[in-house]
């Protein structure tokens, strides 16, 4: 983890900026209104291969794989990669035996799509990435599309979850949410100062001598970035339970130069993932005792390991349907308290039969009663980019 590495988070100074300005140039070519329908797309893909079963591992099943399959997609590598991705990413944060395998994996597939872009480029971040005026080298390239890709995984894995897990388990956060008081986006601020996806940050080493909060600091001493200790310093938030809503001053994404340049990517797979969720399962539930629940911790991060759920069995959306020609349900049918499973219309088959094909029902737009949109959904649509 301290290991040197030729990327921006190990920089400073004028080869820091040389290797960021690389990163944010080729961030700004990206069609962030496209990406929040990739968004939507994958998450209702997850959905549909859980919403048959009725129970679900929130953390191993929608989670971990949402960021890296929208991730992927920004990259341009194949969707094939994502399984195996996300194998390998919890490898390496977890640091088991086989986490250096792991890497090795991660590196060698990052390595051949920057040689293939280098040698056909098209649009996407990886391309941008190597046009840049900085001229990375193919291993500074490939150093950095592993940093945004383990980046986006774990932290925003974790937001998700812990989105998903206060939703479940605080009745008031979930009534704040189901009665409009507070929207997805407000839900998924106050987790990020309350439970930040990098607790810490670590690889600081001072300079020179100095003092820092009232203590004294040596030249050579290795230093950590205490993100949760900051997000609840007195000085800054006196009150803990006083509501954060349109407060973003919290230091979940850092702060000062090396401050996460993919915050944007990050709030919009955890804003349209969650919203996806709650919208298609509305009753779903804790299928355990909050208490059952269980975490892995490293020096960076709490982790959830599962979050098992259940809700009422429904069948699966077109999820091939062309953009702008899906108009999302109204929410009508939020749970505020402990639901008993919905009935919903049934598939064709039986419930009680195995499940049904994967692939998703095609619905006939012909037979669907054409209705006019009104000037609100219109706007919805535009905004959320579906
Ligand atoms: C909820 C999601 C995310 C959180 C909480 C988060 C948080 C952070 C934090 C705390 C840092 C360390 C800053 C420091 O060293 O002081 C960081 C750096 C970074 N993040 Fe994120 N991040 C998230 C998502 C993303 C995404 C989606 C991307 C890419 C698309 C990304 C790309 C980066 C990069 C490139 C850096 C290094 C910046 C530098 O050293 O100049 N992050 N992030």
């Amino acid at each position: 983890m301290f290991t040197w590495q030729p990327m921006c988070s190990f920089a400073e100074g004028a080869e820091h900026q040389r290797l960021r300005g690389a990163v944010t140039g080729a961030m700004a070519g990206l069609d962030h209104r496209g990406i929040r329908r990739h968004i939507n797309r994958y998450s209702n893909r997850l959905l549909n291969d859980i919403c048959e079963i009725g129970r679900a591992d929130l953390v191993g099943q929608f989670a971990e794989h949402l960021p890296m399959m929208v991730m992927l997609h920004v990259l341009g590598m194949p969707e094939e990669y994502s399984e195996r991705m996300v194998q390998a990413a919890r490898d390496m944060i977890k640091g088991t035996e086989t986490a250096i395998a792991s890497n090795a994996y991660v590196m060698e597939a990052l390595t051949r799509h920057v040689v293939r872009r280098r040698a056909q480029p098209e649009e996407d971040f990886t391309s941008a990435l190597i046009a840049q005026p900085a001229q990375l080298t193919d291993d500074e390239v490939a150093a950095h599309l592993r940093l945004v890709l383990i980046a986006a995984y774990e932290a925003t894995a974790n937001l998700i979850a812990n989105v998903l897990r206060m939703v479940l388990t605080d009745p008031r956060f979930r009534a704040q949410l189901s009665g409009g008081q507070m929207t997805v986006p407000e839900a998924v601020e106050q987790s990020l100062w309350d439970e930040p996806p990098f607790s810490a940050m670590v690889g600081y080493f001072a300079k020179q001598d100095t003092q820092l909060g009232g203590q004294q600091i040596k030249a050579g001493d290795g230093l950590l970035l205490g993100i949760q200790p900051g997000n609840v310093d007195p000085i800054v938030r006196p009150d803990l339970s006083a509501n954060m809503q349109g407060n973003r001053s919290h230091l979940a994404f850092s702060g000062g130069p090396h401050e996460c340049p993919g915050q944007d990517i990050g709030r919009a797979i955890a804003d349209t993932g969650v919203d996806a969720l709650l919208m298609r399962l509305p009753d779903v539930e804790l299928a355990v005792d909050e208490r059952e629940l269980r975490w892995r911790s490293s020096i960076l991060s709490r982790h959830l390991v599962e979050l098992p759920v259940q809700f009422g069995k429904r069948p699966p959306q077109d999820v091939t349907a062309r953009p702008m020609s899906h108009v999302p349900t109204p929410r009508k049918n939020w749970e505020v308290s402990s639901p008993m499973p919905q009935p919903f219309p049934q598939p064709a088959a039986p419930a009680a039969q195995p499940a049904a094909p994967a692939a998703p029902a095609p619905q006939d737009p012909a037979a669907a009663p054409v209705r006019r949109k009104g000037a609100w959904r219109r706007f919805l649509e535009w905004w959320r980019g579906y």
